[in-house]
């Protein structure tokens, strides 16, 4: 950080053009309506692309190819997602009508108890319906299925959710990305639903921020469970680099997470969680001038390695939502961190051209490096966290 502010202090004394924020911000505006209409020509093209399957949804386009989900897959919520945003910037009825066709491909998901990405799969469409699309009723029902659903992998004993089912390898898996999916059962707390959602909610945020994070405030992937004895069995880096690396898609989970439960339930202990997590990436290690991550701050080829632009979409969504939480100065310097961010994704670096990338929005992600899966590919959920953070810049 002090590197950074006496670089910035170099070069204005040097005269070099350094935007202000304000300046960049206006550029920012000025890139958006090119950006929603590139959106809409690629989510045609996509469309296009899967026409004759009626029931996956596309999940990435890694290496030339496209890659698709069955409804219960983790990823199946953003492209409906993304679908309700380009009606929500539009107001075009037939993106309400495309998002309502791809958001129902999820129905038969909605009681499935396998894993914890409910919240990401249902909240992502069915809860945009009902934000951007006027849904009521018809789509609460499904929520309020899906949440359920997620409510039975409530463990009391350990006071957590259970992410992932792998025995004998892992016992009790908890991962960071699963913060993401108390929104869903918050809002159904909220909205008429089970009040011991929220209660779980709460508590399993309170054990993950107790328990999920290195002394530097960084953020493990994994954190393995021993349900007979209560105690951590085991940590995995999983999808990061090694277990003391710092996985670029965990620390924003963790920003955007901890942020939300603390707009949901107004616990300052959340929001100073949101704000050690924001401040790790802001001064975070191996950081390129565009300010996107490499896929693990800690990769061991940098700067070879590979870009995650994903992590930059959720962390610029999650910043500009957390700048409203904060003061001054930090209010200001997490906006502009988040348009940084956004100013770099809707460049010609980032940004797929008309028909490039199978019809995704965004280049250089990374889905799973250690495992060799979608690397340096276009992935739904940057696309959705792209718009959403755009949606949320405007105000909207
Ligand atoms: N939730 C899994 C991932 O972020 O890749």
């Amino acid at each position: 950080m002090k590197a950074t502010l006496l670089a910035l202090s170099l070069a204005a004394a040097a005269g070099a053009a350094l935007p202000c924020a304000a300046a960049k911000e206006d550029l920012l505006r000025e890139r958006i309506p090119g950006v929603f209409a590139r959106a809409e020509a690629q989510a045609s093209h996509l469309i296009d692309a899967m026409a004759g399957d009626t029931k996956r949804l596309p999940r990435s386009w890694t290496r030339g190819k496209l890659f698709c989900e069955d409804p219960t897959g983790w990823t199946t919520g953003f492209f409906p997602g993304t679908l309700w945003f380009l009606h929500a910037y539009t107001g075009k009825p037939e993106w309400k009508a495309a998002a309502e066709e791809w958001t129902v491909r999820l129905d038969s998901a909605r009681h499935y108890t396998k894993n914890h990405d409910m919240g990401f799969m249902f909240f992502c469409s069915y809860g945009n319906g009902i934000k951007y699309g006027g849904h009521g009723d018809d789509y609460k029902a499904v929520i309020f299925d899906a949440a359920a659903a997620l409510a039975t992998r409530w463990n009391e004993k350990l006071q957590l959710i259970r992410s992932w089912d792998w025995p004998p390898f892992m016992q009790f898996p908890v991962i960071i990305d699963s913060m993401m999916n108390l929104e869903m059962l918050e809002w159904v707390s909220k909205n008429g639903g089970d009040k011991n959602y929220d209660r779980i909610s709460r508590l399993h945020a309170d054990k993950l921020d107790r328990t999920q994070f290195r002394p530097d405030d960084s953020v493990y992937h994994v954190t393995d469970w021993n349900p007979r004895t209560g105690k951590i069995w085991a940590r995995y880096a999983w999808q990061g680099a090694c277990v003391n690396g710092a996985w670029a898609r965990g620390q924003a989970w963790s920003v955007y997470g901890f942020t939300m439960m603390f707009r949901e339930t107004g616990e300052k202990r959340y929001l100073e969680r949101a704000k050690k997590s924001a401040d790790w990436i802001l001064c975070a290690p191996n950081l390129p001038d565009d300010k996107i991550p490499y896929w693990d701050y800690y990769a061991h080829d940098i700067p070879a390695a590979p870009r995650d632009a994903s992590a930059a979409a959720i962390m610029a969504s999650a910043l500009l939502e957390l700048s409203g939480y904060v003061d001054e100065p930090a209010a200001s310097r997490y906006r502009e961190r988040a348009v940084d961010m956004l100013l770099a994704l809707s460049s010609d670096a980032y940004l797929a051209a008309d028909g490039e990338c199978g019809g995704f929005l965004l280049k250089h992600s990374v889905g799973n490096y250690p495992e060799d899966t979608e690397i340096d590919a276009s992935i739904n959920y940057a696309d959705y966290y792209f718009l959403e953070a755009l949606l949320r810049f405007l105000g909207k």
